[in-house]
Formats: C-alpha cells, structure tokens, sequence
C-alpha cells in the first residue's frame, strides 16, 4: 500500500434530495468498494434527505441505511468550509458529546459525485464544485443542466439531426386556462398512444402513457405535481429500448456495449420498479470486494443488445455525438428507443450519472469497475488541470481610481 499520506482523498458523495436517494446511496457504495484502497483514501459523504452533511464510516455499511434516523446519529455531522479552495474541507458541525474538543477536519482531493436526480445531477453540486475550484468527476454545469432537461435535450438533438420522437412542451403558465387547446392540439399533431413526462425528472416518476383524452388530461395535470415543465411525446408502440453508456470528455470518448433493458410487461413503460427492485434488493458481489447491492446492475437486461454489426455502431456513434454534443465528462449512459416496426432509432434521454455508472457496460469491454473509477478520477483532475491552467482573470484592477473615470465617462455616454 502507499504511504497513506500519498493517497489520494477521494470525497464519495450520494444519497441527496431527489426521489432517487435510495438508488445514488447504492451507486455510491458500489463506487466507494470498487476504488482501489492502495490508492485512494475514501471520505463518505452522505447527503440526508433532508439535504444535511454527514460522514463516517458507518456510512459505508448497506444494512445501516435500513433504519435512517439511527444512521444520522451514528454518522458525523460536516458542513463545507468555503474559506478553502482548490479542495473540499469539510468540518464536524457540532461535536455533541465532547463541546470543548476542536472539531474534526476532513480534507478532500477530489470530489467523486454518485448523485442521482435533483441538485446532484443537475449542475447545482457541480456549480459548487466549480466554485471551489475543486475537481469532480462526470460532466460540468452545463452537460448537467442539459442534461436533466428532456425539453432542451430533444431539442438541442433535432437540431443537430440526431432523431428524437415528436413531442411538444409546454410550461403550467401556458396550460392553465387552455386545456381544451391544447388538448386539440396534442391529438392533432402526435395522436394516440402518447407518453407525459415531468420534464426534469428521472426514474419514471410522473410519467404515463395514454390511450384518450381524458388519461392525457389527467396526466397532465399529474407530471405538473413534479415540474412546472411537461413535455408529450408520440408513444412508440412496438418499443424497444437500447443504452449506451460513454465514457471520456468531448476530445477523448468511446462508447461502451449496448444494452437492451427488458420490461416486466413489454406493452407497459421501464418502471421505478423494472430498474431498481428487480431480485429483491440482493446484495451483489464482485470478486473480493466488499459487498455492493446491485441498483441498476439489477435490472433484467440483454448484454450486448441483440441488433447487427451496423446498427451497433450506428447507436454507438450516436452515442458518442450526444455525449460530445452536451460536453459531457466522465461517464454517461445515453437511452434510445428503437421502433421496431420501422427500424428507426430515437435519441430518448441522457444521464450524466448513470445508475451504477454503468459499470456492468464496461467490463464486458475491459474495463473493469475498479479502473473505471480510475478514469473518472483522471478525467476529474484533466478538466480542473485544463481550467485552472488557462487565464481566468486579470490583474489589472478596473475599480482602482483611474479605470473608475474611465468607468464614469462610459457610463455618461451611454
Ligand atoms: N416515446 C415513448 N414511447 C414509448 N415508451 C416510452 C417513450 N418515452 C419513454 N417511454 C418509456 O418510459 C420509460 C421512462 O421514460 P424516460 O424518458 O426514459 O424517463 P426517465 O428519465 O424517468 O427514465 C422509458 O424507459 C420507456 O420504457
Ligand atoms: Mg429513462
């Protein structure tokens, strides 16, 4: 083992306040098992539902995560201390039993982010990050941003003549008080069966797909529980789904082997439950690690997806203009839909931290999980070497006196 002083202190950060808590608690202890202890020297840290901080070694234990509230007080409460850049100092919050004692200080190197849905995913703890000036694995503010938004997304891909499936989008503003409007509109322009999705959730949450008018109404209304942004989509009736995940940034990225996920009921959608639930929650295993539940590594799947040599590669290609298209980093796991009446591909979505990173997509290629944080930690301190090495202000100082009567004069003139 390293001298423990080398050893690179890797920030592992899951849980957060996004309906797929449960499922980024699981990433996060998969990744926390596979990275290698000889080199890196792992800080949990857990965001409660809640959205408060805690670390602790309990935290690395699956079964401790049954009772939630006993977990919080076994874990060690930490907030950020913003005075420090360049690395993640995170500080006890209130030493409970021992007031007097100087609070514990845990110093980290790089941020690894096994956050799924919400802030987590949504560039809001990259902004952080970046803020910091600290590295972090997987894509930056905007890759995340766009890429949590199904509008912007489909939009962004029909643009550059990646195929998306008809849809249209529209904010609560603009349905309140002209439903019927767009109702007629819907039915007009997409037509039976159609689906109803939240635009900036994951994990089938709020989504439906519709037969009539009446379900497309009340879908409606039920995906603006969750965003105040829905989009509606034609259903694709004969369905297959196919993934590829994308590992690298957008000068360096390859693809991995497709998947096709399998529903429990082919005429129905991918549930939370399809993804997630399958096999009871068994712990899975990898060859002398410590025990990792399986989250998305459960779902019932064909590995490689059963298309041709050309449609493979005509996926993987796709895949690879998406992931360089939003300036993704590290990896990400992009969904297509395939209809297989006409053969025809759709870009559906992308996730830029994709449930168990996808890690079951990339050992089949070589890489195995351990060496896939490897590269995420890479390609983290590439991105913050490549920020911090070019010029990000000047030392000139505008506000001195004489670039204030500059100011002023333009300021008069305009
Ligand atoms: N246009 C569509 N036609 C048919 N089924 C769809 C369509 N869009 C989504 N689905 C089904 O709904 C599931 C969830 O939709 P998706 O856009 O992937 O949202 P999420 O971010 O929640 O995963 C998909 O995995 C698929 O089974
Ligand atoms: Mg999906």
């Amino acid at each position: 083992m390293r001298d423990p002083a080398q050893r690179l202190r890797v920030g592992v950060v899951f849980g957060g306040v996004s309906p797929e808590h449960e499922v980024s608690v699981i990433t996060g202890l998969q990744a926390a098992a596979a990275l290698d202890r000889t080199r890196y020297e792992i800080v949990p840290l857990y965001i409660a539902k809640d959205g408060s901080w805690y670390t602790g070694p309990v935290l690395l234990e699956l079964e401790a995560y049954q009772d939630l509230d006993a977990l919080r007080r076994a874990a060690i409460p930490v907030r950020f201390d913003p005075a420090v850049h360049g690395r993640m100092l995170l500080v006890e919050a209130t030493p409970r039993r021992w007031p007097w004692r100087r609070p514990r200080r845990y110093l980290v190197d790089v941020v690894l982010l096994a956050l799924h849905g919400g802030e987590g995913e949504n560039g809001g703890v990259q902004g952080l990050c970046e803020t910091l000036n600290v590295p972090y694995t997987g894509s930056g503010v905007l890759g995340s941003a766009l890429g949590m938004d199904k509008v912007l997304s489909k939009l962004l891909c029909r643009e550059q003549g990646i195929p998306v499936v008809d849809f249209l989008w529209f904010r609560e503003a603009d349905w309140a008080g002209r439903e019927e409007e767009w109702l007629d509109r819907l039915e007009a322009e997409l037509g039976y069966p159609m689906v109803v999705k939240p635009a900036r959730l994951g994990s089938s949450i709020g989504i439906q797909r519709v037969e009539d008018r009446q379900a497309l109404d009340a879908a409606i209304e039920e995906a603006f529980r969750y965003d105040e942004k829905v989009v509606v989509e034609r259903a694709i009736r004969n369905l297959r789904e196919i993934n590829c995940a994308v590992l690298g940034d957008p000068s360096e990225a390859r693809p991995s082997m497709l998947e096709e996920p399998v529903r429990s009921d082919p005429s129905k959608l991918l549930t939370f439950q399809d993804k997630y639930m399958r096999g009871g929650g068994k712990a899975g295993r990898r060859a002398g690690k410590q025990q990792a539940p399986q989250g998305m590594a459960s779902l019932d799947r064909i590995i490689p997806a059963p298309l041709d040599e050309a449609q493979t590669r005509a996926v993987q290609e796709m895949a690879v203009r998406v992931f360089q298209l939003f300036e993704c980093a590290g990896v990400a796991r992009i969904d297509f839909l395939l209809d297989d009446d006409t053969g025809q591909v759709y870009f559906n979505e992308i996730n830029t931290i994709p449930g168990s990173f996808s890690f079951y997509l990339w050992e089949p290629v070589g890489v195995p999980f351990d060496a896939l944080m490897d590269e995420l930690i890479r390609l983290a301190q590439k991105r913050h070497r490549e920020k911090n090495g070019r010029v990000r202000s000047y030392d000139v100082n505008l506000l001195s006196v004489r670039s204030l009567q500059g100011l002023k004069g333009a300021k008069q003139r305009s």
